[in-house]
Parts: C-alpha cells; structure tokens; sequence
C-alpha cells in the first residue's frame, strides 16, 4: 500500500512560519469542504470509515495524532505531527485517527461537500465492497 504523505513548502523567516495551500497545486483536488477535530478526549479513535469517492488531506496543524490506513488487505500507521505535513486519502480507504495529543488540531480538506451516502461506515461492507469478501 502506497502511503501519500505531503510536506508542503514553508514560508519561513525571521517572524515565523507560513504554509498556504491552493487546490489543483498543492492540493489535488478541488477543495469543497474544510472540517478540524480539537479537545479530542484521551483514548478516543475517531473515523472507523472508509468513503465510496470522496478523497481527503489530512493537516495536523497542531499537536499530533496518528492515522490508520487499511486498505482492506493491508494497513499502515501514518504520525501526523508537523504543520506542513499532509496525508493523502483516496477513496476506497478504510481510517482511524487516534494518539491526539492534547493540544491536537486536525484539519481536513475534503473533495466533495458532506453526504452521510458517501460513508461506509460498517467494515464488513468495506470489505465487500474492495473485494475482500467477508
Ligand atoms: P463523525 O462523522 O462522527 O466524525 P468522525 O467519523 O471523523 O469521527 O462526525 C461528527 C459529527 O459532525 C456528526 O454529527 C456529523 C457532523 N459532520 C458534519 O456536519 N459535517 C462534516 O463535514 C463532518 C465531517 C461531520
């Protein structure tokens, strides 16, 4: 399984650090929709879903959080812990986020505007549907 992990080109100097991010170039998708998890409790994993055609950037803009990936017949952990980085999720991708720091904020930009019939939220049907039957 290939793992997609962007570092965005920074703007830095002498004040601080800058990153911007424009669909098509730095982002490969037109940007429709922007959503950030923070004050995530201890312990908690968020996600357990995969989307029929949405794809999604993955921003931890501050703290750190980890990601799982599968695939259906692989899995990879991915950290998320600088705010240049990007983790890149096809479609067809099962994910749990976990590990959030407590000052932990994640972005996401999402290709397509929110619609629960884009979700799959049940991982057998996942499977199904990525072709490992079960
Ligand atoms: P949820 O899908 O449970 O988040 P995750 O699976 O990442 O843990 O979303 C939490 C709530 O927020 C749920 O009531 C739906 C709502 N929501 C929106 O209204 N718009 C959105 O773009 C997203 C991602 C969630």
């Amino acid at each position: 399984m290939q793992v997609i992990k962007y570092a965005f080109q920074q703007h830095g100097d002498d004040r601080g650090m800058l990153v911007a991010l424009e669909e098509y170039k730095d982002i490969p998708f037109e940007i429709k929709r922007v959503y950030y998890m923070y004050d995530t409790k201890k312990d908690v994993h968020r996600g357990f879903n995969a989307h029929k055609s949405l794809e999604q950037i993955l921003i931890c803009i501050h703290g750190s959080c980890k990601v799982l990936l599968d695939n259906g017949t692989e899995k990879k952990i991915v950290s998320l812990e600088k705010p240049y980085e990007g983790l890149y999720i096809a479609n067809n991708m099962w994910r749990e986020m976990y590990d959030f720091s407590e000052d932990a904020v994640l972005m996401v930009l999402a290709s397509e505007y929110y619609k629960e019939e884009d979700y799959i939220r049940d991982y057998n049907e996942f499977l199904r549907m990525v072709g490992v039957e079960k």
